[in-house]
């Protein structure tokens, strides 16, 4: 696959089977996030891998705690084919069945200013998400499904307990890693000429 096409078809890919995946498979994941830009070349991106079974289902059941008022009651009516609905089933099996979803990575990136009282997040962020969006990219161009998601602002300050992350550790990404289930079609997104300005803000 070449450069383009992976960037047209990295959806977010939810739907994933539980086999396992190779940890070189992870490894290699890692490498290509880690040929990213930083600021400064700081590379204070750090990746955990989780793929431990205690682990994927405490998550999950954090998640199935934490969201629990959006993910409702039950699943919609079987006759609802709205785009809510498909929406809704959609979050329900990736929320309550994600500790079968064989791994999933943190991203996260270390504190570029010890001495600062305290680290800008936005200036860290911008560091991890390069390496991030690699990441999603090499999964893509190597077969595998996955997706960028916030899933650990569910209930950070656990998340942070559960996997000893430090304070001063800013975390960018879950990204929940799998074989692909089933088809996927390529990113459906606005055209360029709407998000394009000509010298000035707002000037088509
Ligand atoms: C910063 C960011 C946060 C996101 N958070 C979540 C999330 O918490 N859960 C989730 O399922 N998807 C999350 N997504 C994925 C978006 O919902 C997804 O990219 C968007 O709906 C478009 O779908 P597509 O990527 O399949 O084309 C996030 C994407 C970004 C860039």
């Amino acid at each position: 696959m070449d450069l383009f096409e992976a960037m047209e078809t990295c959806r977010s890919i939810r739907r994933l089977k539980p086999d396992p995946v190779p940890d070189e498979m992870l490894e290699r994941l890692v490498y290509y996030a880690t040929r990213a830009a930083s600021a400064g070349n700081s590379q204070l991106w750090r990746f955990i891998i989780v793929t431990d079974p205690g682990d994927r289902r405490w998550f999950r059941d954090m998640l199935a705690t934490a969201l629990a008022p959006t993910l409702g009651d039950g699943p919609p009516a079987d006759d609802d084919h709205s785009l809510a609905a498909r929406n809704q089933r959609m979050y329900r099996r990736f929320v309550l069945e994600f500790d079968k979803i064989p791994a999933f990575i943190l991203t996260a990136v270390e504190n570029a200013f010890p001495s600062a009282e305290k680290p800008d997040p936005h200036y860290m962020w911008s560091s991890v998400f390069t390496a991030t969006q690699n990441l999603l990219l090499a999964a893509r161009g190597m077969g595998l499904g996955a997706a960028m998601t916030t899933n650990h602002l569910a209930n950070e300050p656990a998340v942070r307990e559960h996997f000893g992350i430090p304070a001063t550790v800013e975390l960018g990404a879950t990204i929940p890693i799998g074989f692909p289930e089933g088809r996927y079609g390529p990113v459906t997104r606005q055209p360029v000429s709407e998000v394009i300005y000509r010298d000035r803000w707002g000037k088509m």
